[in-house]
């Protein structure tokens, strides 16, 4: 299989390991309600992923990602501090456009490669990573996902964004963008069966049916004066116009077609049309889903649905519609699935989550990762938060920032790192498996593999393994291991009780 190489390639294949693990810190201020498992992290992706890693290794069922598209005027910047002096000299700069730099698409790749290794990671076996991408980066991108999803493990959908081209488009409209799709393991019978009735939730004498909008913005480039004409319905001859500042989308001969089709629904008391979506004849099979996704939403959508909260609608370039997430996971969630979003912008990730879970009483949790400061708070978690109480959702959510490396600067555990944030990372480390809470007792944490784990951390007095410890280990053929700052008992009394004692922070695995 061909792979890909960049410049910067031999510094990033391992960097995901060299990234200290760091501990999460919940700001009940910025979260809403209590226990939602619901969570929105402010940091950078790469290190939050890793802070993931003990609690959701190989538990993500679904990840929706939509990172930056390297279009040369996001402005988004590479910070990750690998050790290679080749990258070393890009820190902190803004990635720019082609022109003045030609070595934009090496960043880019050397930002996603280490993210996309933690990604696959966290990946339940049966889970599944759709990722929204433009053609900037979409062939580098393939190649990366193909080496490290694996190449048989590739789905591709095709999003249609937009109706028409845009005055800067001047060959091709380009009216689609790609969600390039990798299963942990691809096997038929990941996807949940396809249910028409859902997705075309109307119906009349001629089967279901969807309605979609005809009016855009009759502002700026899109000012089209002469698709602002009356439509007239024939039953009634009530003429419909476009809203103000707004036009319609198709012209008086399509109007006129439709018309004559039934294809035009006349709204009377929203004063509207829409457009009549009907199943196409192909779309009748219930088991294979189709890679065009026409009528989930567009970027219109998702910049109505951001204003419909009262967001300035250009807060983002290139937004998500809730429907178009919503769409990715009736096919691939069941209901109690766990969503990940590293990339989270606006919160559509999360709000297409609630929305769904409001729709089929599903009890889907998700978690987004923002970094920038004033998104963070101030959009996606402020977003969720008029998400929930303009559409009454059940649920509310966890806010949390990264906080300090769990090793400090001497190389000790961090002070205000908890038992259970110990025991979490320890076990973790140990088993490269997830602690079971529920197992926590005492300074049992858990068994695995014929080996019972224990802490001493966080004690009155001195975290030692003397004499009296020996009472609270439970009897089991297991191997004991013990972690504790000392050890008071000889080798013979280890061996004797099938100990096997691990200082503390010496022998704490760096993860
Ligand atoms: C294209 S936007 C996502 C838009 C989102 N899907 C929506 O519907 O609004 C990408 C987002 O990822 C964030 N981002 C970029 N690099 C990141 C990183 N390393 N860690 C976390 N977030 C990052 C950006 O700040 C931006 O908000």
């Amino acid at each position: 299989m061909p792979t890909l190489n960049w410049i910067g390639k031999e510094a990033v294949v391992t960097h995901d390991k060299e990234v200290p693990f760091r501990l999460l810190r919940k700001v009940k201020s910025a979260s809403v309600g209590d226990n939602s498992q619901n969570l929105i992290i402010h940091g950078d992706n790469l290190e939050a992923l890793k802070a993931l890693m003990p609690y959701y290794v190989n538990k993500i069922d679904i990840i929706t990602i939509d990172p930056p598209y390297n279009t040369g005027f996001e402005g988004w910047i590479y910070s990750d501090k690998v050790n290679s002096p080749k990258i070393k000299k890009w820190l902190g700069k803004t990635v720019g456009s082609e022109s003045q730099d030609l070595t934009r698409h090496d960043k880019w790749l050397c930002m996603m490669y280490p993210r996309l290794k933690l990604l696959k990671e966290l990946l339940s076996d049966e889970g599944v990573i759709f990722v929204n991408i433009d053609d900037n980066e979409q062939a580098h991108l393939k190649i990366i996902m193909d080496e490290i999803f694996g190449e048989g493990n590739f789905e591709h959908f095709v999003w249609k964004k937009k109706g028409g081209a845009g005055n800067t488009e001047k060959i091709i409209g380009t009216l689609t963008e790609h969600i390039l799709c990798y299963f942990r393991n691809k096997k038929a019978g990941i996807f949940n069966y396809r249910n028409i009735e859902r997705e075309y939730k109307l119906k009349d004498e001629f089967g279901p049916y969807n309605l979609g909008g005809i009016e855009k913005t009759n502002r700026g480039a899109y000012k089209r004066e002469t698709m602002r004409f009356p439509i007239t319905d024939p039953k009634t001859g009530k003429k419909f116009y476009p809203k103000e500042n707004m036009r319609w989308t198709i012209g008086q001969d399509t109007v006129e077609k439709m018309i004559k089709n039934n294809e035009l629904f006349f709204d009377y008391e929203k004063n509207k049309v829409y457009a009549i979506k009907r199943p196409e004849n192909y779309e009748a099979s219930e088991n294979v889903h189709y890679n065009l996704l026409l009528d989930v939403g567009s970027l219109a959508t998702a910049k109505n649905e951001l204003q419909s909260l009262e967001f300035d609608r250009e807060l983002f370039d290139t937004p998500k519609p809730v429907e178009l997430i919503k769409h990715l996971l009736r096919i691939s969630s069941k209901k109690d699935s766990i969503i990940l979003d590293s990339f989270a912008g606006s919160g559509t990730a999360g709000h297409a989550v609630l929305d769904l879970n409001k729709e089929d009483n599903g009890n889907r949790k998700f978690i987004m990762i923002e970094m920038e400061d004033k998104v963070a708070k101030d959009i996606t978690a402020e977003r969720i938060k008029r998400a929930i109480k303009k559409y009454d959702y059940k649920d509310g959510f966890e806010y949390c920032e990264l906080d300090k490396p769990l090793f400090n600067e001497e190389g000790q555990i961090e002070e205000e790192c908890t038992f259970e944030q110990l025991a979490t990372y320890i076990y973790f480390t140990e088993t490269q498996t997830n602690i079971d809470k529920k197992k926590i007792s005492g300074n049992f944490i858990g068994e695995y593999n014929e080996k019972d784990f224990y802490l001493i951390f966080k004690e009155k007095g001195k975290n030692v393994l003397n004499k009296s410890f020996l009472n609270k280990i439970k009897k089991s053929n297991n191997i004991k291991v013990i972690y504790a700052d000392r050890c008071l008992l000889d080798e013979n009394a280890l061996d004797e009780m099938n100990i096997k004692f691990k200082q503390i922070p010496y022998e704490v695995e760096r993860y």
